[in-house]
């Protein structure tokens, strides 16, 4: 098989990761192959917002565990400490935000598919520098006080996904992937 990255890029699940820093050097590459990704019209439908340092831990407690114990306020001891670190798992979570505009002509669906596209980019170059990453929404991806919070508007914009970045402690194994001739036709 070649060696290309893109046919070994894999995924190292958020609670797998260490949170130490990551070289400020490396996020800007990182942020900057994030916002390199198509975009019908130059219309710039999407924003990043890096969450790092005492911002992980101030969302985890103001926002993630505040509207999970609302939203369950039956919810176990255990549960709750996991929802008060889902965020410091990581060094840094990178929020994208679909922003679409109104436009006459490119519709709604390109701008948030350009969304997706930020997410996918932010994790390949985190990847494919060496970095342990994994895109996830989690149940707050869908909250609108954390969306309000990242300067979203909600009933118009959409969080496409957490980008989480920190550090490897072992290589991730394989998952299963599809089957090629399952899901490719040659017209
Ligand atoms: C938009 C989106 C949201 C996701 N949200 C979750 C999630 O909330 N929880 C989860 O366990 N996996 C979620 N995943 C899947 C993980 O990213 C999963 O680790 C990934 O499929 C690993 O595959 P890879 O090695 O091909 O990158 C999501 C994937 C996408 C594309």
């Amino acid at each position: 098989m070649s060696d290309n990255f893109y046919l070994k890029r894999r995924s190292v699940l958020a609670k797998k990761m260490r949170n130490h820093p990551i070289k400020d050097e490396d996020l800007l590459t990182i942020i900057n192959a994030g916002i390199r990704v198509p975009d019908h019209g130059a219309l710039n439908p999407w924003k990043i917002k890096v969450i790092k340092d005492d911002k992980l831990k101030v969302i985890d407690e103001n926002i993630i565990l505040t509207e999970f114990k609302r939203e369950n306020p039956e919810a176990s001891d255990e549960s709750l400490i996991i929802e008060s670190k889902r965020l410091q798992r990581a060094s840094v979570v990178m929020a994208v935000i679909s922003t679409p505009v109104e436009h006459p002509k490119i519709p709604n669906w390109e701008m948030v598919l350009s969304s997706g596209a930020v997410c996918m980019n932010l994790l390949s170059c985190a990847q494919s520098l060496g970095y342990a990453a994994q895109w996830l929404t989690e149940w707050y991806a869908y909250n609108n006080k954390m969306l309000d919070y990242l300067g979203g508007r909600p009933g118009i914009d959409r969080i496409s996904g957490f980008i989480y970045i920190g550090h490897k402690v072992e290589e991730p194994n394989e998952r299963r992937r599809p089957d090629a001739e399952k899901v490719v036709s040659y017209l």
